[in-house]
């Protein structure tokens, strides 16, 4: 059977390159990268490396880079690191603002802090996922801590515009973090000219290994680590380095290419075309402003599931939200927010490309997914 792979905002295929750098540091320069002797220095010599790859590419110092678990950990370093730190020193802030469309680390950490004692908006965004500013500013109190909005949206690709969100947090004193692990590599990232306080990357988003991410944090901010212990990443995440992960993780930036972004804009946009010819189809998010490798389409009155289930029988891999989401039943909370009713939203299907996928991969899918809404359409009671 054919295996089209169409989930790479779930993650994506681990780079050649990526893993021909990492092998060695499984089996010959394995020593931690703590310990003094020679071959301890390598490993702590390729993080260092690895940190200054990481940082360049998004115009950060090399310190200002922490490596964690990957983009759960470091959205809950950010947040929870920032909450409690204002709390032990007493500073009276407790406010974190962010947003409807979060990823659902984000969310369900800011859940968790409404326990302990934080104080949360979320911000609602409009049809197409953009936060306001205007509405954002207004939500900015004398006790706020940090504004955490997502770079580029998981389910349905939308690109926040930073820059202004930034200023205006600047202006407001209050410091500002994003979600960028899908978003990485793939549109502009820079945190003096967006005007960022934390950023939370991953890896396996770029054709990294899983299980490795990273936080900026500006210096000069202050945060209180999760993990206690030998004081790892300047004792913000105490832990042995995963140095085979943040070897691929730095491997996979280096890598990047803008021709591949480009190249991804142009399959997106043949799969949108294509599907959009379809009748009563809706694309979700913004046009233009939107990742170079999201497509999110509403099919109405079908389901995503169904259709994401014949496509499967044709080898084609795709998902009706985020690969979190898919292990609940309930509608998507980023549809939800940007308007769509439930019976739209569980007409959804996510498609997400890759470097790897090619223009007959796209064809086969424009060939068979007509077919498979028709047939789903005529079957469907609802008209
Ligand atoms: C926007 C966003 N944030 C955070 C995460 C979580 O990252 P990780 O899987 O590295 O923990 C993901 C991916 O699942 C994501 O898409």
């Amino acid at each position: 059977m054919k295996q089209i792979y169409l989930d790479n905002a779930a993650t994506t295929r681990l780079d050649d390159e990526v893993l021909k750098a990492m092998i060695p540091y499984f089996n010959e320069k394995y020593a931690n990268a703590s310990s003094t002797h020679f071959m301890g220095q390598e490993a702590k010599s390729a993080l260092e490396k690895s940190r200054k790859i990481i940082a360049k590419e998004i115009g950060a110092k090399n310190h200002e880079i922490i490596f964690t678990s990957g983009g759960t950990e470091a959205n809950n370093l950010a947040l929870k690191g920032l909450f409690f730190w204002n709390r032990e020193n007493g500073t009276g802030k407790n406010h974190i603002i962010t947003t409807r469309i979060e990823h659902d680390c984000v969310l369900n950490a800011c859940k968790w802090l409404e326990k302990q004692g934080a104080e949360v908006t979320y911000l609602d965004v409009d049809a197409e996922g953009f936060v306001n500013p205007e509405e954002l500013e207004k939500a900015i109190t004398d006790r706020t801590i940090v504004v955490s909005v997502i770079h580029g949206n998981n389910e349905i690709g939308t690109i926040q515009d930073l820059e202004a969100i930034g200023k205006i947090c600047r202006k407001k004193n209050v410091l500002f973090h994003t979600d960028a692990c899908q978003s990485f590599t793939k549109t502009f990232l820079n945190v003096k000219k967006q005007n960022l306080d934390l950023v939370t990357l991953n890896a396996h988003k770029i054709h990294g290994p899983k299980g490795v991410g990273a936080l900026y944090i500006r210096e000069g901010i202050k945060i209180t680590p999760l993990f206690h212990g030998g004081g790892h990443e300047r004792k913000l995440r105490s832990g042995t380095e995963n140095v085979s992960g943040i070897v691929g993780f730095a491997k996979a930036v280096e890598i990047a290419k803008k021709k591949n972004n480009e190249r991804m804009t142009v399959l997106r946009d043949k799969i949108i075309t294509g599907i959009l010819g379809i009748p009563n189809t809706k694309l979700n998010g913004s046009r233009n402003k939107r990742l170079c490798n999201n497509v999110n389409i509403s099919f109405n009155n079908i389901e995503g599931e169904s259709i994401g289930g014949y496509l499967e029988t044709f080898g084609i891999c795709t998902s009706t939200g985020s690969a979190c989401a898919s292990h609940s039943l309930e509608t998507s909370h980023v549809l939800k927010a940007i308007g769509l009713l439930p019976v739209q939203s569980n007409s959804t299907l996510r498609i997400s490309i890759s470097k790897y996928t090619t223009e007959e991969e796209i064809n086969y899918l424009l060939e068979k997914l007509p077919k498979i809404v028709e047939k789903l359409r005529r079957m469907s009671p609802i008209k």
